[in-house]
């Protein structure tokens, strides 16, 4: 703005200069009498005074008591007539060669102005900071005590209470969503501890009766008057009973790997109408024996992405024990296929036999380890098989559903629609 008053000076001044020259001293000071007089408001100053100090024309009488800020340029404060207090003008001055100029112009709005500007803002600038310190501080305190309030509930974790969880407050802000993942957490790797924690003691409980007998027959093999037949069957059947052993560890085994998807580096296009009929090839001997009619419905081109020897295990399980579980004369059915869905049809691996099948409430249950429904235990087996079978959908990402085959069980495993492309390879 101060820029401004002093552009417009320079430009009357200018005109000033020009007008000095061609008309001399007398023509200017007419000039700056008719603007003086027309200054009624005294919002600009114009005085012109001659060698000695006399005044020539203008409407101050006297040259003002001025702060000589740089050349030529004048700052200074006088009471006009009228006005309720001094104000303060920003001039310049022009040596002429038989003469002095002065031309002002009445500044004291804009310097109050920006003296208020200069205090809003100061004024401002404080008070930001002032909140800006509380708030921060206030803000990290809160931040804080939350953090320490999830600080302290892992240490008490980490001290051994597992059941604890750190309290949501409900604002659903982002510390609550970190408490909720966190308990989130907290509450699968707790159930996953109970699951291993439920094998450990299944296992120990099912390995402990067969290891138990084969000691038994050990000792009474040891025994002196034993003769020679005795003690080959009895090494006989404590051969079975390790194999059995060794059989339920590596059905373990499997799961484990099953479940730990380790086997996806060595997938390939498995051809589930060939797994069911080399299956049912393999099975047909203890099909006959049962007098079961173990029949194969193998469709073209069912092919999935997966590990074929899980797969193949998968099956035999499932064919194993609807041979065992059907009654003699009874029907068992191996079937690759596709289901038909809303996009692509879906690869589907059944298997159906016209045994007593599971009620409807037991059939999740069956899938556990070591679980078998049977309650006087009278077929072999240990209740790995369908855990095998769930785990080896899991990896392959299909859904293993058991139904009812009207009468017995209807097991079907399905499994993702392949992408467009992978079709068409096959
Ligand atoms: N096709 C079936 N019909 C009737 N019940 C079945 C059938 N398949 C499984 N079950 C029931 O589900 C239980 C669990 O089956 P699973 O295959 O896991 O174990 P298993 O056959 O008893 O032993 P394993 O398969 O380890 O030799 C069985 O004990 C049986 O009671
Ligand atoms: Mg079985």
């Amino acid at each position: 703005m101060e820029r401004q008053t002093e552009e417009t000076i320079e430009a009357e001044l200018q005109g000033l200069r020009e007008q000095y020259r061609d008309l001399g001293i007398f023509g200017l000071g007419r000039i700056i009498a008719q603007r003086a007089a027309a200054e009624t408001e005294m919002e600009s100053i114009y005085l012109l005074i001659d060698d000695e100090g006399w005044t020539i024309a203008g409407n101050l009488d006297a040259w003002p008591e001025a702060e000589d800020l740089v050349t030529n340029r004048v700052r200074f404060a006088i009471e006009p007539s009228g006005s309720l207090g001094p104000r303060r003008f920003l001039g310049r001055t022009v040596e002429l060669d038989d003469a002095r100029l002065l031309v002002a112009r009445d500044v004291e709005d804009k310097l109050r102005t920006q003296a208020l500007l200069v205090n809003a803002i100061g004024l401002g600038s404080g008070l930001m900071l002032i909140f800006g310190v509380i708030g921060g501080f206030v803000m990290s305190r809160w931040m804080l005590s939350r953090i320490e309030t999830i600080n302290r509930t892992t240490e008490q974790i980490m001290e051994g209470d597992l059941g604890r969880r750190i309290t949501v407050e409900g604002s659903g802000d982002e510390f609550d969503e970190l408490a909720s993942n966190l308990n989130a957490m907290l509450e699968r790797i707790e159930r996953l501890m109970a699951g291993m924690r439920e094998v450990t003691d299944n296992i120990a409980h099912d390995l402990r009766t067969p290891l138990s007998r084969l000691r038994s027959r050990l000792e009474v093999a040891l025994m002196n008057e034993i003769d020679p037949a005795t003690a080959r069957r009895l090494l006989e059947e404590t051969v079975a009973d390790a194999e059995g052993l060794i059989a339920t560890f590596n059905a373990l085994l499997s799961i484990a790997r099953a479940e730990a998807g380790e086997q996806r580096a060595s997938w390939e296009q498995v051809d589930l109408g060939l797994l069911v009929q080399d299956i049912q090839e393999l099975y047909e001997p203890l099909a006959e024996e049962r007098e079961i009619e173990l029949c194969a419905i193998a469709d073209p081109e069912v092919v999935v992405m997966g590990n074929r020897q899980m797969l193949a295990q998968a099956l035999v399980n499932l064919a194993d024990n609807a041979i065992k579980y059907s009654p003699e004369g009874g029907r068992v059915t191996l079937q690759a296929t596709h289901l038909a869905t809303a996009g692509r049809p879906a690869p589907l691996l059944r298997v159906a036999d016209t045994g007593p099948g599971i009620p409807p409430e037991l059939r999740t249950k069956a899938l556990e380890r070591f679980v078998r429904l049977d309650p006087d235990r009278s077929t072999p087996g240990n209740g790995l098989g369908l855990s095998l079978v769930n785990a080896v959908a899991q990896l392959h990402n299909a859904t293993l559903e058991l139904a009812d085959n009207q009468p017995g069980l209807e097991v079907s495993l399905v499994f993702a629609a392949p992408p467009a492309a992978r079709t068409a390879d096959a």
